[in-house]
């Protein structure tokens, strides 16, 4: 492949033609603007490498011109010194990507390939988008990963049986979707009933679940249906089933074994014949251990666990949510379906999104509401997404109302390992050793941080806390 290095220092081209001729790369190189319009035109390269400041102007706008005449060209911008402000303008006008002077060859060496890899990719992908969308779809709820490929399957062997499902999954990662999803195929003739049991009080969840009696307490003017019988030959969905009190877990507990509910202030008990679906978001185990959840409440309600993983730990899901969404979006706002630049994409699948599919959700609905033309490019997203805001703020200021120290001091060790696994390409060992830390720790707040996208089961390592 072809690359063409942009830069007014002649030391530094040289350095860099060496480096990159070493890794088998046709390299030609430019010391300004106007000579780098000239190899555009003769050489054709897949990528540049492009000094901010040259003599006669920015390399941004030299990435504007190549992003509007051959947009599949990746640049990768060397900025002077750490200024967020003029990387965050080159990533707006296209850049793949960028590094801060003085910066590290292998460093530099990694992000070209990235940019390589990526323009290979893109490639071959895009005729192949569309027909293979149609199969990754199941009652509304997208995703081509294996993990939710075999969610789907799940799904659909358990709809029709009448067991007790447990869905478990952090926030925004689809958990009421896959609950109506379960319903929906399940041919039950009931409706769904959904309840978020961490939002009430126990007394009024009580009532709301099982319903009262009139008279049964002080404003309980006139009877009350609760939704369990509301939900007969339907589904009751238990949301945040890991926020209720145990003494309202003995009674859930009940209705589960007998199929039987009592009314607030009532002595009789009715039949009702409902499937529950419960979620959480906590991790039910720990709270076992911890005494706040009963364990045979447990037993009773995992017979069918669903665990959904957050979006980071499957990216590939990413770019057909973010059309389902824009197609979405078009059509409720009755604008003509939008499109999306690839670098705006690739900024989308590089972002941690820790407020998952909920939150790209959000994203996709903002960018179009702002977006007046029919593309979606950088320019429309938000700054975090921008800058792959995995990286937490920090800062060396003391502010007015203070701040958590420990909390702080975590984030410099989460941004140490983050460039770390960069610089390696995300070898562990390696980047442990850069940062004279043993590899089981290492691995802990890898972990624990949530750096690591992919899951290798072999290496897991329990380490209690020692850096
Ligand atoms: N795989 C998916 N395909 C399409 N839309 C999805 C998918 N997962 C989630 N969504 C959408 O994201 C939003 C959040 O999903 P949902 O409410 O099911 O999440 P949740 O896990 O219940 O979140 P919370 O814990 O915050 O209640 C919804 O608008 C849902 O339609
Ligand atoms: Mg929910």
């Amino acid at each position: 492949m072809n690359l063409l290095i942009v830069d007014d220092e002649a030391s530094l081209r040289d350095f860099l033609s060496i480096v990159f001729e070493e890794e088998a790369w046709r390299v030609e190189t430019a010391g300004s603007l106007a000579e780098a319009r000239n190899a555009l035109a003769k050489h054709e390269p897949d990528i540049i490498l492009c000094d901010l400041m040259l003599p006669d102007g920015s390399g941004i706008d030299l990435v504007r011109e190549v992003k509007a005449a051959t947009p599949s060209v990746a640049v990768v911008m060397i900025t002077a010194h750490t200024s967020t402000k003029s990387a965050v303008e080159a990533l707006k006008a296209g850049a793949f990507d960028y590094i801060a002077k003085p910066f590290d060859i292998d460093e530099l060496k990694i992000i070209v390939r990235n940019a390589a890899e990526r323009k290979e990719l893109e490639e071959e992908n895009i005729h192949l988008r569309t027909a293979l969308e149609e199969r990754f779809t199941f009652s509304n709820i997208i995703g081509r990963s294996a993990r939710m490929q075999e969610i789907f399957s799940i799904v659909q062997r358990i709809a029709k049986t009448t067991s007790t499902v447990l869905i478990s999954g952090d926030s925004g990662t689809g958990k009421e979707l896959i609950a109506r999803a379960i319903h929906y195929n399940s041919g039950r003739r009931g409706k769904f009933v959904s309840i978020n049991c961490g939002a009430l009080p126990e007394t009024l969840l009580e009532s709301e679940l099982f319903g009262h009696e009139r008279g049964a307490f002080t404003g309980a003017i006139r009877e009350k249906k609760g939704l369990f019988t509301e939900a007969d030959r339907g589904t009751i969905f238990l949301d945040e089933i890991g926020e209720t009190s145990t003494a309202m877990q003995i009674k859930l507990l009940r209705v589960l074994q007998d199929h039987v509910v009592r009314r607030v202030g009532s002595n009789s008990e009715t039949q009702v014949e409902v499937r529950v679906i419960a979620a959480t978001n906590r991790d039910l185990a720990e709270s076992i251990r911890a005494g706040t959840f009963r364990e045979d409440l447990f037993y009773r309600i995992n017979v069918i666990p669903i665990a959904l993983p957050p979006l980071r730990q499957r990216r590939e899901d990413i770019a057909l949510l973010v059309e389902h969404f824009i197609t979405k979006y078009s059509k409720s706002m009755g604008v003509p379906q939008k499109r999306i630049s690839s670098d705006a994409m690739r900024s989308i699948e590089k972002y941690h999104w820790p407020g998952n599919v909920r939150e790209l959700e959000n994203v996709i609905e903002r960018m179009i509401a702002l977006e007046a033309s029919d593309v979606l490019t950088t320019k429309s997203l938000p700054e975090h997404v921008l800058l792959g805001g995995s990286m937490p703020d920090v800062t060396f200021e003391l502010p007015a109302d203070g701040i958590s120290l420990v909390d702080h001091l975590e984030g410099i060790g989460k941004i140490f390992m983050l460039k770390a696994l960069e610089r390696t390409g995300g070898v562990q060992t390696q980047a442990a050793e850069l940062l004279r830390m043993s590899f089981r720790s290492f691995r802990y707040y890898a972990k624990k941080y949530d750096l690591i996208s992919r899951e290798r089961p072999d290496e897991v390592v329990e380490v209690e806390n020692e850096i």
